[in-house]
C-alpha cells in the first residue's frame, strides 16, 4: 500500500474517503443524506469526477487507482444504505414512541356471518322431506301468467286469481305469487315418470306490507304424482312433518278449504305451540294455529302437467318457511326477516 500511497490521486481518494464518512456520520434527515448522495457518489459528484480522470493516467498507474477508486465507491455506497436503514428505523421507532401500540391488549374478535333464520328452516324442512323420499326441485321466480295462474286452473278473468295480489311485468309475465306454478313445470320434466319433490323459493306479492304480510317471502311446495297415491299419503306426510318440525305430541288437524289447483283441498292446523290448545291471544282463542294448505292435485292440472288423471293420482301441499319460523319462535312480526336488523338476525346463532 505505501507505494499506492505516493500516488497523488491514491492519496486524494483516501481523503476523499475519510472525509465522506465523516460528513455522513453527522447527517440526520433523508434530504440531507440525499445531497450527500449527489455530492460524492453522483453524476457529478467528487468520486465520479475522480474515476474520469482515470483514462488520462500513464497506463501502469490505471489498475491501481482504478482499484482504490472502486474500493472508496462499494464503501461510500455501503456506508450511505446502512446510514438510510438506521435513519428509518429511528424514525419508525420515534413515530412509535409516540403513538405507543399496547401489544399485551385483547385481540379483537372477528364476527362471523350465520345463516338466516329463513334458510335455517328451509334447510330443516328440505332435510325433513327428504328422508321421506322428496327431492328438491328448482323453479323459476319470473313466470308466465300462464303457468302462474291458467295452468293450476285459473284461466284469465278466472276470480280465484284475486286470492294473488300480483307484481305484473308486463301482461303475460308475473313474479311468482306462489311456488305451484313449479309444480307444472316438474310435471312437464318428469312425466310420465312418478314424481317426489319439494320446491323452494321466492315469492312475491303486491300487497301492504304489515306485521303479517310481506312482498317478498319464501314458500316450500311438495309434489307427490303417481298411481296410488291418496289422500291417506298427504295425510301421513303431512302430519309426519308437523310432528318431525314442532315436536312428537303435536295434535294436527285437516280442514276443508278451496284451491283451484287442488280436489279435495285443506288447510292444515296443528294445536296452538303456545296455549296447548286451550286458546291464547296467538291462536285467536282458537285453540289451532294454520301451518300451511294442501290438496290432492286436481284432474286439470294433472292433464296439464302431462299425466293422465284416470291413471295418476297426486299430493299437493304449500308453506311459508317464514310463518314455520314465526311459530316455532313465536315471533310475531314478518317484517323482521327482510328488514336487515343484526339485533334480530343473531339470535339465531
Ligand atoms: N299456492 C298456495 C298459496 O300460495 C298454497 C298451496 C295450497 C299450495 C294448496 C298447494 C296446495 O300445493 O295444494 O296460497
Amino acid at each position: 500500500m505505501a507505494e499506492h500511497d505516493e500516488n497523488p490521486l491514491v492519496v486524494a481518494l483516501q481523503t476523499l474517503r475519510t472525509e465522506a464518512l465523516a460528513r455522513l456520520g453527522h447527517l440526520t434527515d433523508l434530504t440531507a443524506l440525499d445531497t450527500w448522495r449527489i455530492d460524492y457518489l453522483g453524476r457529478r459528484g467528487a468520486l465520479t469526477q475522480v474515476m474520469r480522470g482515470i483514462g488520462q493516467l500513464p497506463t501502469a498507474q490505471r489498475p491501481q487507482v482504478g482499484q482504490v477508486s472502486n474500493e472508496v465507491k462499494t464503501a461510500l455506497e455501503e456506508a450511505f444504505e446502512a446510514r438510510v436503514a438506521a435513519l428509518k428505523q429511528a424514525q419508525l421507532a420515534s413515530t412509535l414512541a409516540q403513538q405507543p401500540i399496547d401489544v399485551t391488549l385483547p385481540g379483537v374478535p372477528v364476527s362471523l356471518g350465520q345463516v338466516h333464520p329463513s334458510t335455517q328452516t328451509l334447510r330443516e324442512i328440505a332435510a325433513i322431506f327428504s328422508d321421506m323420499g322428496f327431492q328438491i326441485f328448482d323453479s323459476r321466480e319470473v313466470e308466465s301468467d300462464l303457468y302462474n295462474f291458467a295452468l293450476l286452473n285459473m284461466p284469465p278473468y278466472h276470480p280465484a286469481r284475486d286470492m294473488w295480489d300480483t307484481f305484473y311485468i308486463n301482461e303475460r309475465v308475473v313474479l311468482r305469487t306462489h311456488t305451484s306454478p313449479g309444480q307444472i313445470r316438474a310435471m312437464q320434466a318428469y312425466h310420465p315418470e312418478p314424481i317426489r319433490v319439494i320446491l323452494p323459493g321466492m315469492c312475491y306479492r303486491y300487497e301492504a306490507i304489515t306485521a303479517r304480510s310481506e312482498i317478498m317471502f319464501h314458500q316450500v311446495e311438495g309434489l307427490a304424482v303417481g298411481t296410488n297415491i291418496t289422500m291417506a299419503d298427504l295425510k301421513g306426510v303431512l302430519v309426519t312433518f308437523a310432528r318431525r318440525m314442532f315436536g312428537e305430541d303435536r295434535q294436527v288437524r285437516f280442514r276443508c278449504s278451496h284451491f283451484p289447483f287442488t280436489e279435495p283441498s285443506v288447510e292444515v292446523d296443528m294445536d296452538c305451540l303456545v296455549c296447548g290448545g286451550k286458546g291464547c291471544a296467538i291462536c285467536k282463542y282458537s285453540g289451532w294455529l294454520e301451518i300451511l294448505g294442501a290438496g290432492m292435485v286436481h284432474p286439470q292440472v294433472l292433464r296439464n302437467g302431462g299425466y293422465d288423471p284416470e291413471v295418476f293420482s297426486g299430493l299437493a301441499f304449500g308453506m311459508g318457511p317464514e310463518r314455520i319460523t314465526m311459530l316455532k319462535y313465536g315471533i310475531d312480526d314478518i317484517r323482521y326477516f327482510f328488514s336487515n336488523d343484526l339485533r334480530f338476525l343473531e339470535q339465531f346463532g
